[in-house]
């Protein structure tokens, strides 16, 4: 692959924006399209601290995984994972934990495009990527099998990726059968945008997205909270993601104790 263009070997849609494309774009990425830039500059008319829930989004993953990484857990499945950015989740894990296994999927070409930055991990550990959709979960368990011990505890992260995947598709559904084939002691990692703190502007992104061809299913706090039913909440239980164990790494330049429409958590399987 050295000194080829990675994505000339993917098929990339540059007529419509993509999430995974816009959210690198907004955390100062250089693997998005002007179609991605002319929209994300639109959700910035709406909101102009996107740029900063991003990150704040981002530091959140951090943080999680260091906490899961530092209670022993030792293998990691990242649906959604976005175009690499550094340091990504299996970098932090294995600082911790240096044989730490860690699977990532996305259902994005461009993320398949930029996948080897993703299998750079220890010697000791193991890092894989499937393309797959999150909607096909029995596809992704069955390649999670051939790198993850599917009998031992796995952190399950779905961070910022399920207000992509309306009711109609089964969101809650599909949380419950990935979980259903983890053992006790897993993990359920989540971030989740909201309409909760900012209604107006929020319809006006829905809408905006909707109309370019992308779905956003914003949810509840009490919808958020149902992805963890049967689960035992770790401390502080549903919080904005930057006020989750913040003592775990730096703050976000430009983050304020102000609301970022979003949830996070994480949930043990007892
Ligand atoms: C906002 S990015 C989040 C990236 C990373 N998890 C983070 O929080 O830094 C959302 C990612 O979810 C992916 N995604 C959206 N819908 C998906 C689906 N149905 N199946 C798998 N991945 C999906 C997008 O391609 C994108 O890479």
């Amino acid at each position: 692959m050295t000194g080829q263009d990675p994505t000339s070997a993917v098929q990339i849609d540059t007529t419509r924006p993509h999430p995974a494309r816009m959210y690198d774009w907004y955390l100062g990425g250089k693997d998005n399209y002007p179609v991605d830039e002319a929209m994300g500059r639109q959700m910035l008319t709406l909101d102009p601290r996107v740029p900063v829930m991003a990150r704040v989004n981002r530091a959140f993953m951090h943080r999680a995984t260091r906490w899961l990484a530092g209670s022993g857990v030792r293998q990691f499945l990242d649906i959604g994972t976005g175009i690499p950015t550094e340091p990504n989740l299996h970098q932090i894990a294995q600082e911790t934990a240096p044989g730490a296994r860690v699977v990532y999927c996305d259902n994005d070409p461009i993320v398949l495009a930029h996948a080897a930055a993703l299998l750079r991990g220890t010697d000791e550990g193991a890092t894989e990527y499937l393309q797959a959709d999150v909607r096909d979960p029995d596809a992704i368990l069955e390649g999670a099998r051939k790198v993850l011990d599917l009998t031992r505890p796995v952190a399950l992260s779905l961070v910022a990726l399920l207000h992509f995947v309306p009711d109609e598709d089964g969101a809650h559904d599909l949380v419950r059968r990935l979980l259903a084939e983890l053992p006790s002691g897993s993990h359920l990692v989540m971030t989740h945008a909201t309409a909760d703190f900012t209604p107006e502007e929020s319809k006006a992104a829905t809408e905006k997205l909707r109309a370019a061809g992308v779905t956003l299913a914003l949810r509840s706090r009490e919808e958020f909270t149902r992805f963890f039913d049967g689960l035992d909440l770790v401390e502080p239980g549903v919080e904005v993601p930057h006020r989750w164990h913040p003592e775990l790494g730096e703050p976000v330049p430009g983050q304020d104790d102000g609301v970022i429409p979003g949830y996070g958590a994480v949930g043990r399987k007892p």
